[in-house]
């Protein structure tokens, strides 16, 4: 934008003119060309500070109310919130943004009421929860984290941002950048894993996508980093429940992926169900001032999240709305979601003088702001394009970019004796499992756009290789009855009418695959589980079909981490298939046959049962790390070994890679220095293929104890049968220091050990001191 020089007084009229002219377009909702012109000289916060001098009290509560539309539902349904309330607070312009409107025609007709018919005409934010995808669906959050692929990452969210878009959303609810360590916890697969590093990297990626270079063209849109914050670590994975953390895994662990979404640009915030050391964090000062707005200066908005103002009150931290309006407000919660505590009690605290009108200035400040960001008050219809609309949602070029991540995002668990990728001719092949042929699970949890049983099954995708005798058994029902968001999923643990008839397939092919795993509506929000094996039937029909043909291939489709330690004793080949979306059958089946060769590695540690969780990687040492004299006394548990079934970071190939020639660059570094790392990596086997070359370090002495390895670098690299190439890596103060208790950043002197390889549990080692 260009700068315009002008004294004191020429900005004063100016201003004045602009305040004539602006009141003047919002009254009769027409400005001139070059009255457009003259308000795109003007700086967005000069255009926020002279809309807000002319709003009423009533108006700028207005602002921090959003409203839920009127069909569906991603919450509890709220109570006093009639759609003929909603309308009348529409019209009179006390309603700031809503959710889960969409559709050009739809948008278009609530814009209309809020652009003119309210006095001030301020356009309304639609958001959306476009987690994966709004119509074609991406592979779930999780899933696509196992790619490690930031570019492919990133263009998943564009593609979603261009669809959601198109449908007259401008805002949506993600990216979640909660990181988690708790698979019972469903909504794991709305993450980006366990880890803090990669979690930022992710986060990062997908704010890009969603926000692209321009927020004001038509199909860019705002991002909301959730759920601030700490929600991931809700105790024993119960979906809702307290959180109790200390400061070092609060400053550690769970707020890097936040402020990278921050130091990203991401436009919004939502805070969280739990509560955080006591406090529900929708009341939280210390998270929502003090470090959001305080020490990381984030000048966009924090909406709540779906009556979480409210629900304040169930925590018994206020006694009634009223206070926990008050509380909400003071912590810095902007927008109220659908909680109808703001509008309903804020006019009044703020006449009382308990609530100071600063503190709405501020809120309203910020959700104006991002308005104005987005171009609406440029043109309030800038989503509402039919032909847009039309043209874009559902688009061929869309399906090949899901397709292109689904498949980046499997993960090759196991493969023993090579039994993948399949031959393409002559084999005999049964298809078995309730999910083989399932063309709803895979769309995941979060597809409220897109139409139900709308992804290639396994079963399709397999079809189109046509070489080879495919038959198809379902073997076991996995749910009894129907489906829904919304609703508990009923699992089927009677009806073994089908596995006879599978088993008897079984017997006759060369080849079992398997599809096995979660219902699409197991994970996901409100989707808490304690048991963590195959639901239902599913392992009594995998042991019945391994007793006759023990050439299994095993599909996963599931929502999170499994603990699927019988089927990795036994089974040669498993292959972790997550909920892939649109394209998932496809994607699985050029896996299988080698059309693809996997190159996933798992964002998140895979227990070998429950009671190890939580169980990740980068946990610390204890102060009996390993059983030196024979006894009991050492930090292990009597009944299971302490390592996970599958660790973080880990993923096969159907090559084979090499590591060599790792070198630290120095053995001796000042605090400051750049130190260099580098390290060959040989394609060993018989196909091209992409390998994550990763990146740990252990800091071996702290003031605050370190985890016994922590990731700080990766690279997904691509190498031809027999090429080597040497990877390069850089560690300086950013990833060799940590926050202590105090929540500030340090680096301390010290001997560090640094180790590379294809997952967290390589054994290639080297060391540096730091002085
Ligand atoms: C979820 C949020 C979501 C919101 C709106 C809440 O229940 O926790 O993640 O964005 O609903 O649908």
């Amino acid at each position: 934008m260009k700068t315009i020089l002008m004294n004191r007084n020429q900005y004063n009229v100016l201003l004045i003119l602009i305040m004539v002219l602006c009141f003047l377009g919002c009254v009769t909702n027409k400005k001139s060309g070059s009255q457009m012109e003259v308000m795109k000289e003007i700086s967005v916060d000069q255009r926020v500070d002279s809309l807000l001098a002319k709003m009423t009290l009533e108006e700028k509560v207005g602002q921090m109310n959003l409203y839920n539309g009127f069909w569906d539902v991603t919450g509890p349904t709220p109570q006093g919130g009639s759609a003929k309330l909603k309308y009348e607070h529409l019209k009179k312009g006390w309603v700031g943004a809503m959710l889960n409107i969409r559709g050009v025609e739809n948008v278009k007709e609530v814009q209309r009421i809020a652009v003119e018919e309210t006095r001030l005409g301020i356009p309304l934010l639609i958001g959306f929860d476009v987690i994966h995808g709004y119509k074609t669906l991406s592979p779930i959050p999780l899933a696509e984290s196992a790619s490690w692929d930031l570019e492919a990452i990133r263009n998943s969210a564009r593609v979603a941002a261009t669809e959601a878009s198109a449908a007259g959303i401008n805002w949506t609810f993600a990216p979640m950048v909660d990181i988690s360590r708790d698979p019972r916890w469903g909504r794991v697969m709305e993450g980006g894993g366990e880890d803090p590093y990669l979690g930022s990297k992710i986060a990062k990626a997908r704010v890009l996508g969603f926000q692209g270079n321009d927020l004001t063209k038509n199909n860019t849109i705002a991002a909301c980093a959730k759920h601030f914050a700490a929600y991931g670590f809700s105790e024993a994975g119960k979906e809702y429940n307290t959180v109790d953390i200390g400061t070092s895994t609060l400053y550690n662990t769970v707020l890097p992926p936040f402020k990278a979404a921050a130091d990203s640009g991401v436009k919004t915030f939502m805070n969280s169900f739990n509560e955080l050391n006591g406090v529900p964090v929708t009341g939280s000062e210390f998270l929502q001032r003090d470090i959001l707005k305080g020490a990381w200066d984030f000048d966009g908005f924090v909406v709540s999240d779906w009556a979480s103002i409210n629900e304040i009150i169930f925590w018994g931290h206020a006694k009634d709305k009223r206070q926990a309006a008050i509380i909400a407000a003071r912590a810095g919660s902007d927008l109220d979601m659908e909680g109808h505590v703001y509008i309903q009690e804020l006019v009044q605290l703020v006449q009382e003088g308990v609530v100071q009108e600063s503190i709405i200035d501020d809120a309203v400040r910020r959700i104006l702001k991002v308005k104005f960001e987005l171009g609406l008050f440029d043109n309030p219809y800038t989503y509402c394009d039919e032909t847009n609309e039309k043209e874009n949602i559902g688009h061929t070029k869309h399906h090949e970019a899901v397709l292109d991540v689904a498949k980046k995002s499997i993960v090759l668990l196991k493969n023993q004796g090579n039994l993948l990728p399949l031959q393409k001719e002559g084999q005999k092949i049964a298809l078995i499992g309730p999910l083989a042929a399932d063309k709803n699970s895979p769309l995941g949890s979060w597809r409220i756009a897109s139409d139900d049983h709308t992804a290639v099954s396994v079963l399709e995708g397999m079809q189109q290789y046509t070489g080879n005798t495919l038959t198809h058994h379902k073997g076991v029902e996995l749910v009894v009855g129907n489906t829904a968001f919304i609703e508990e999923v009923q699992i089927n643990t009677t009806n073994r009418t089908g596995i006879d008839e599978a088993v008897a397939a079984a017997q006759t092919v060369d080849v079992v695959v398997m599809v096995l795993g979660e219902h699409g509506f197991q994970s996901g929000e409100g989707r808490s589980r304690t048991h963590l094996d195959l639901p239902g039937l599913q392992q009594e029909l995998l042991e019945a079909v391994y007793a006759v043909n023990q050439n299994i291939v095993l599909v996963l489709n599931n929502g999170r981490p499994l603990a699927i330690e019988w089927a990795t004793e036994h089974i040669p080949a498993i292959v972790e298939g997550w909920q892939l979306g649109t394209q998932s059958g496809n994607a699985i089946a050029q896996v299988l046959y080698g059309d693809y060769n996997p190159s996933g590695k798992l964002p998140m540690t895979f227990p070998r049962n429950v009671g190890q969780i939580p169980i990740y990687y980068n946990y610390k040492s204890t102060g009996r790390p390993v059983d030196t004299n024979d006894n009991v006394f050492w930090s292990h548990y009597t009944d299971v070994d302490n390592t996970p079934l599958y660790p973080f970071g880990h993923g096969l190939s159907y090559t084979t890679f090499q590591y060599s020639n790792f070198k630290v660059h120095g053995t001796e570094f000042k605090i400051g220095d750049t130190i260099k790392v580098t390290v060959d990596v040989t394609n060993t086997g018989d196909y091209d293929g992409k390998e994550v070359v990763q990146l740990y370090i252990r800091d071996l002495f702290g003031s605050i104890t370190r985890p016994v390895r922590e990731l700080k670098g990766f690279e997904l690299v691509s190498l031809k049968k027999g090429e080597t190439k040497t990877i390069e890596f850089k560690l300086s103060n950013k990833e060799l220091g940590f926050f202590n208790n105090q929540g500030e950043y340090i680096v301390e002197a010290g001997d560090f050990e640094v180790f590379v390889g294809g997952s967290s549990i390589t054994s290639l080692q080297s060391s540096f001191t730091l002085k």
